[in-house]
């Protein structure tokens, strides 16, 4: 994919511009919009229809993706990636606090990132969590913690690269056609 550019003017959330990192995609890093939800689904639900990446196991329309779009609380954070040579989408990275039933945990914000099939190891996801990073430190957030699927070794290794902690193996977690799926916590101090 193209020769290696330097992503060094990703506008983060239409705010301060910052370098990040050498990627081989040339990248915008934005805020969601409404009518990004077609772009969000194509990426998705082919995640999705993989059946091994991630505990999600029904596609979503774009319809549905809208109307979540429209709806997301303050202090969500959902960034899209968007590819500089023709505006299409190639990741998103979404965020909300990890819950809502009581302040104690208002600083912790619970992610999760998705990567076109095709364009991954690409430096994508790399971007996203620049971006995500300061933007959940800007919201109050100072800590971040996920649930990655244990037998989805990419994932897990993408989110020890940028500097996630194992916290433990939730056994059996998920269920997905019947069979057991143990789920790996992973947190990370903003
Ligand atoms: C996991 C995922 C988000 C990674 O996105 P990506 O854009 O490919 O990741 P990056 O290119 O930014 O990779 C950054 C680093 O993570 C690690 N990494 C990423 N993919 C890896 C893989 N397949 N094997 C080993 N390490 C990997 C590497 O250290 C990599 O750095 P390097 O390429 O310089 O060696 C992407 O593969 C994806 O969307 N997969 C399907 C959905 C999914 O599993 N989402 C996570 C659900 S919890």
């Amino acid at each position: 994919m193209g020769t290696a550019a330097l992503a060094g003017d990703l506008g983060v959330g239409g705010h301060k511009r910052e370098r990040l990192k050498r990627v081989t995609l040339d990248l915008r890093i934005r805020d969601v919009r409404p009518e990004d939800a077609t772009g969000v689904v194509a990426i998705f639900n082919p995640i999705i229809q993989a059946g091994i990446y991630t505990a999600f196991d029904a596609p979503f329309t774009a319809e549905g993706e809208r109307s979540y779009i429209e709806a997301l609380p303050e202090r969500a954070i959902f960034l899209v990636a968007e590819r500089a040579t023709d505006s299409v989408l190639v990741g998103f990275q979404s965020m909300e606090p990890f819950a809502t039933y009581a302040h104690a945990f208002a600083h912790v914000g619970v992610l999760g990132t998705y990567v076109d099939l095709r364009c991954r190891r690409q430096g994508v996801a790399g971007c996203l969590f620049q971006a995500t990073f300061q933007a959940a430190r800007a919201k109050a957030y100072e800590k971040l913690l996920t649930y990655i699927r244990a037998d989805n070794a990419p994932a897990l290794a993408t989110y020890l690269h940028q500097g996630f902690r194992v916290v433990g193996t939730a056994q059996r977690q998920a269920k997905l056609g019947g069979r057991y799926v143990d789920e790996v916590i992973v947190e990370r101090f903003l």
